[in-house]
């Protein structure tokens, strides 16, 4: 038999590689994910959207002129959103080289593809759904794919998923079709506010820029719907100065894209 392992304190905060390790690989890449798997990030964080032909992939922006070669591939094509494309037409796109000649040819990655290399890197997800006004439906079938990828079962649904959105709407959604998943509301909403999310989102993830130690013990004071205090992870913390500032707060994740500098700046404190 073997010794129980002694708690591992620096599982909290969570530190979440915010769209992967983004500061030293292109992010919302497999490179970014694979990025934070080599420096030890098991949590990672995402955003998904939807092709015009109904595939889900995952990129941040609602268009793709920030961080593909859109523009130079399909010059007449103009506003270049995400929407607009097929997941082949977006498939050949260039997703790196914006970032670095280092990373040419990295791809924007459909939600199957990237779903199969977290598992493949044994990682853990937060998993945003990006403007879903823009794509009535997206809960469905963001549910359908973690389903095909095996990420519905019971064991990664209780510790190794989260789906966030900046749209309570859609977080109501995905708490409605599938009550067991974990779920976030990004934002801050008053403290008088928090009991009516805590009613569908476990997490409040709010910018570190508004929070203070008042309103994380606020949080902290609820339940959310699993009849466990409500959690937050706050965002985007860069600097050791931020992360000593909210890991003193007693945040529950700090989501960053600097995993490595998070890191250092815990284990000081
Ligand atoms: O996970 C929190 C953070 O990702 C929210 O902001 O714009 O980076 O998606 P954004
Ligand atoms: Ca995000």
């Amino acid at each position: 038999a073997h010794a129980a392992p002694a708690a591992v304190s620096s599982d909290h905060p969570l530190v979440i590689a915010h769209r992967g390790a983004s500061a030293q690989a292109p992010e919302n890449t497999l490179a970014a994910i694979d990025r934070a798997a080599r420096l030890g990030f098991r949590w990672v964080e995402n955003d998904v959207q939807r092709t015009k032909d109904g595939q889900l992939v995952v990129i941040h922006d609602d268009s793709l002129t920030r961080t593909t070669d859109v523009e130079e591939v399909f010059p007449d094509r103009a506003p270049w959103k995400v929407k607009d494309f097929t997941a082949a037409e977006i498939a050949r796109l260039d997703a790196g080289s914006w970032f670095s000649p280092r990373y040419t040819g990295a791809r924007v990655p459909t939600l199957k593809q990237y779903m199969n290399r977290v598992s493949h890197n044994h990682q853990k997800l937060v998993l945003e759904i990006k403007n879903p006004a823009l794509y009535p439906g997206i809960e469905q079938e963001t549910l359908k794919v973690l389903s095909n990828e095996g990420w519905l079962g019971p064991a990664r649904v209780r510790s190794k998923l989260v789906i966030q959105s900046f749209d309570a709407d859609s977080i109501r959604t995905v708490h409605a079709l599938r009550p067991d998943i974990k779920t976030g509301f990004l934002g801050t909403p008053s403290v008088a506010e928090l009991p009516a999310y805590a009613q569908f989102a476990d997490q409040i993830n709010s910018s570190h820029t508004t929070i203070s130690l008042g309103y994380v013990a606020a949080i902290h004071a609820l339940d959310g719907p699993h009849g466990k205090p409500l959690e937050i992870s706050t965002w985007t913390v860069d600097t050791p100065e931020d992360t000593r500032r909210v890991a003193g707060f007693g945040v529950d994740g700090v989501i960053t894209n600097k995993p490595d500098v998070v890191r250092e700046a815990l284990r000081e404190d």
